[in-house]
């Protein structure tokens, strides 16, 4: 090695002591005799002091150094001086007196800044990505990352899972989005699939009799990107044998709250973690990921609304829409303009997920005091009373009314929570607020379609009670799907999967496949079912958004080391590229139809 100690490690204790370094220059001050270097390793950073009228051989070496340098340094620990020790580092009460620097390699000056915490352009960072990766609080992320990996191994492992790889190369596996083909060169004109997730082959690994599997799968899905989403990403994926939705829920929620403690010091909010239903999840919460570390919960006051004089609601009422109140606590107390343009800047905000408008009441502070807002003068002193009432009001608050079809009064409620939760500092980064959504709907009517289409995947079983309604009433089954949630993401998701063929075969009509399609994509699945199948169930878990809710971080691509652009490139290495003309002609190839524009 050609260093004895880790930056980082040292302390008190190694004063004295001869130690060998070797890592990056982070930062060089030059106080004329005297130059400062901040040598960084992993592990850390440490204080480097070359003195010219002590050691000018050392001297002389660190004035040629600059940011970035890679150098080897000997010297010798010693305390700092009196008022010069720094609190802020680890080793901030040690200092390294330079024997001897050896420079190891120069640096160009980097595109930013490594040792500051700059808001940097992402599309920068991101073509520089093995310089982005030696900041911090890369560093922190990527070890984190590193942290959530290793211990669910060991967890699981020592629960009595085996993790098994599967296959990329494999066949199309729905897990609702675009598959990633790739064209087969020994077999022409065909194409595997890259996997939306290992789902089949795990349910198969059942019927193979492993009982309790897992795996750290890469997973592959062609859908438009988002800050918690990646067109490859891995998940944590587990299947269980003989049992029920309790005990997939139970071990989870074990291992997430062991898990969250142990690397990030997290406690979670809830014990046992709170359940929703996702009826409840929606009407209360307009989302079925709602954040809990806030309430701020809708209450349907429709009935109440129709009887008032406001003309929309009472419409909206006849016609079967709903009318929700939400309640934003002491934000009726700004001044008048403040609250026009925080209310304006609402609607504006309702209104881009689909909204007419954003009806408000600003409450008075006291007895005296007026109800502030357009529609305060549609309710009678009765039904403001029965109102305040039902959304616990208090003096001083904004309430704030959407009515629409249900699904933008969700819309405008999930989009009202989280920008009342930020103006009220409601969304604690140091909070975990880990929750499940269970009884989702089996399937969502897919209205370009015309059919059914599955709200999980098509392996999901029916709740055993709501069995009868795939014959009479498929829209109002639940499906066995639990989902596990936190601070606003979808961290988790899992069922109790059909074991049964029979039961299988009864779900593809539904979700509009034919059997005969469904036999050339599933024929596998359906054999392998007629063989001993086990009652099965499991569960799903992305670790990139695991990782990223437990370091805080705002975006996935925060805990990935090489991740993709909102368009899916990586402008690193520049993927993706043409291929070779050769290359295409291997696979039968021939790539037509682009405009001018796109070649
Ligand atoms: P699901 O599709 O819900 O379930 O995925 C499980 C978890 O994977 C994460 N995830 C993603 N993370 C980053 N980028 C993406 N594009 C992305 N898509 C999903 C989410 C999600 O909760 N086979 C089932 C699991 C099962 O039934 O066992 C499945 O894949 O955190
Ligand atoms: P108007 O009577 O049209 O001036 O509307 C009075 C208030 O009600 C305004 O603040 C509108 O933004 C709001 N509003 C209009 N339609 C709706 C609706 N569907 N839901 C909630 N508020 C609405």
């Amino acid at each position: 090695m050609l260093k004895t100690h880790n930056c980082g490690d040292l302390r008190p204790d190694h004063a004295g002591q001869t130690v060998q370094l070797a890592g990056w220059v982070h930062r060089r001050r030059d106080q004329g005799g005297v130059i400062f270097i901040d040598l960084r390793d992993r592990w850390g950073l440490v204080q480097i002091v070359v003195d010219a009228a002590q050691n000018a051989e050392a001297h002389e070496a660190a004035d040629a150094l600059r940011s970035e340098y890679v150098v080897q340094i000997e010297g010798v620990v010693r305390m700092r001086p009196e008022g010069t020790l720094n609190p802020e580092l680890p080793t901030g009460e040690v200092e390294v007196v330079a024997g001897q620097i050896t420079q190891l390699n120069a640096a160009k000056t980097p595109p930013f800044y490594i040792n500051k915490d700059d808001k940097i352009d992402e599309m920068l960072r991101m073509r520089y990505r093995y310089l982005d990766l030696r900041r911090p609080r890369m560093q922190r992320n990527i070890v984190l990352r590193h942290r959530v990996v290793k211990f669910i191994r060991d967890y699981l492992d020592a629960r009595g899972f085996i993790e098994i790889e599967t296959p990329i190369l494999f066949k199309t596996t729905p897990e609702g989005a675009r598959d990633f083909l790739v064209p087969s060169r020994l077999v022409p004109g065909q194409f595997y699939a890259l996997p939306q997730s290992p789902q089949q082959l795990k349910q198969l690994l059942m019927v193979a009799g492993y009982e309790r599997y897992f795996q750290i799968a890469r997973c592959f899905r062609d859908e438009d990107l988002r800050g918690d989403r990646q067109p490859e990403f891995t998940q944590l994926d587990l299947e269980m044998s003989f049992v029920q939705r309790e005990d997939v829920i139970t071990l989870i929620e074990d291992m997430m709250t062991a898990l969250a403690e142990e690397v990030s010091g997290k406690t979670p909010m809830f014990k046992p973690f709170r359940r929703l239903t996702y009826t409840e999840a929606m009407e209360k919460y307009g989302s079925d990921k709602p954040d809990l570390r806030y309430e701020l919960a809708a209450v349907d006051i429709t009935e109440l609304a129709g009887k008032c004089g406001f003309a929309v609601f009472v419409n909206n009422v006849a016609e079967g829409k709903p009318v929700k109140a939400l309640r934003g606590p002491g934000l009726g107390k700004m001044s008048g303009t403040a609250l026009r343009k925080f209310t304006g800047e609402l609607e504006d905000l309702v209104k881009g997920v689909g909204a007419k408008g954003l009806a408000w009441m600003a409450l008075p502070e006291d007895e005296e005091g007026e109800v502030k807002g357009p529609i305060g003068k549609f309710f009678t002193v009765e039904q403001k009373i029965e109102l305040f009432d039902m959304v616990e009001a208090e003096p001083g608050d904004l309430l704030l009314f959407t009515s629409d079809t249900r699904e933008i009064v969700y819309a405008v409620t999930d989009a009202l929570r989280q920008r009342l939760a930020q103006e009220l500092n409601l969304a604690d980064p140091d909070q975990l607020a880990l929750a499940w959504v269970i009884d989702f709907p089996m399937f969502y009517w897919d209205e370009e379609e015309q059919r059914w289409d599955p709200s999980q995947h098509m392996f999901t079983a029916p709740l055993p009670e709501d069995l009868p309604l795939l014959d009479t009433d498929p829209g109002k089954a639940r499906g066995s799907q639990y989902d596990l949630i936190g601070n606003g993401y979808e961290l988790a998701g899992g069922s109790i999967r059909i074991h049964d063929r029979a039961m299988q075969e009864k779900i593809f009509p539904l979700i509009g496949q034919d059997i005969e399609h469904a036999f050339e994509q599933f024929g596998h699945m359906l054999q392998a079912f007629e063989y001993g199948v086990p009652p099965h169930g499991g569960i799903a878990s992305g670790i990139d958004r695991l990782a990223m809710v437990l370091a805080g971080e705002p975006n996935i691509r925060e805990v990935i080391a090489f991740p993709k652009t909102q368009q899916g490139t990586d402008i690193m290495a520049g993927a993706p590229s043409k291929a070779e003309a050769k290359q295409l002609d291997e696979l039968y190839i021939e790539v037509v139809g682009l405009d001018e524009d796109d070649d």
